[in-house]
């Protein structure tokens, strides 16, 4: 794990924003793996700024979210789907078939989670996946005891994320119980893993991805097992971190 401890938020989405775009310049048709989230909005943003002011087009590129609200109208601004729609799709110049979210009400969910896995196949595999991670050491809606292996699925959704989520809907009631998500074992195929975390409330939970042992009871802390993964995260964020300083240290004498 690549461990960037930045002064703050903005620094953690511009580098997150130059990575992916970055990844476009060089290859057009990349493969994305998009998150949801308060966390990645500021990314979003400004992938949207380079795009309008360096031109990068994002014509050719393929995304794939990581997650949808089961049973939710797609159309909902709370879905996850309209999240998208609004903070990056409809601002730059995607084309609308090459987007894939999760389907909140798939006929056959069985069917659609086979189908979603093997249309990131049929893409070739994502080459960088963002991910923002839960209060509860969540990536994806893959909540704590999720297989370590698990594919695209049908998860229930803990209260503690349904608490953590309650600001979209108003009332927890409202928050839906079950999600679609891509497996673990499907973020881990990606070529490459940014996670970003933001503010003390992270702080502990971040510990436990970094520091602790892998464990389903953290599915973030799997990531200690893929070969290219960048931890982004403000200062808030690195504050329980033991070995804060070793990652700094690190981070400054990286090779270039
Ligand atoms: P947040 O959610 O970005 O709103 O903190 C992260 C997550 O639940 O994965």
């Amino acid at each position: 794990m690549d461990v960037f401890i930045l002064k703050n938020e903005d620094e953690c989405s511009e580098y997150a924003a130059r990575m992916i775009t970055d990844l476009v310049k060089s290859k057009p048709n990349a493969v994305l793996g998009l998150a949801t989230g308060r966390t990645p909005i500021d990314t979003y943003a400004r992938m949207v700024r380079i795009h309008n002011e360096e031109h990068v087009s994002f014509k050719d590129v393929k995304t794939f979210n990581l997650d949808e609200y089961y049973g939710i109208d797609e159309s909902h601004p709370s879905s996850y789907h309209s999240f998208m729609q609004k903070h990056l799709f409809s601002k730059v110049d995607i084309n609308q078939e090459n987007v894939h979210v999760p389907s909140s009400k798939p006929q056959n969910v069985a069917e659609f989670c086979a189908w979603y896995e093997n249309e990131i196949k049929k893409a070739g595999g994502i080459d960088i996946q963002l991910l923002g991670i839960g209060g509860n050491g969540h990536i994806g809606f893959n909540e704590p005891t999720s297989s370590l292996a698990s594919r695209t699925r049908i998860k229930v959704l803990t209260e503690k994320t349904r608490t953590d989520n309650t600001f979209d809907f108003g009332t927890i009631e409202k928050v839906p119980m079950h999600a679609i998500t891509m497996g673990i074992g499907t973020i881990m195929e990606s070529r490459q893993i940014i996670i970003m975390a933001f503010g003390t409330k992270k702080a502990d939970i971040v510990r436990q991805m970094i520091e602790g042992p892998v464990t389903a009871l953290v599915p973030a802390s799997v990531l200690q097992m893929h070969p290219s993964v960048k931890v982004i995260i403000d200062e808030d964020a690195a504050s329980a971190l033991e070995r804060k300083e070793y990652y700094k240290w690190v981070f400054d004498n990286r090779p270039n």
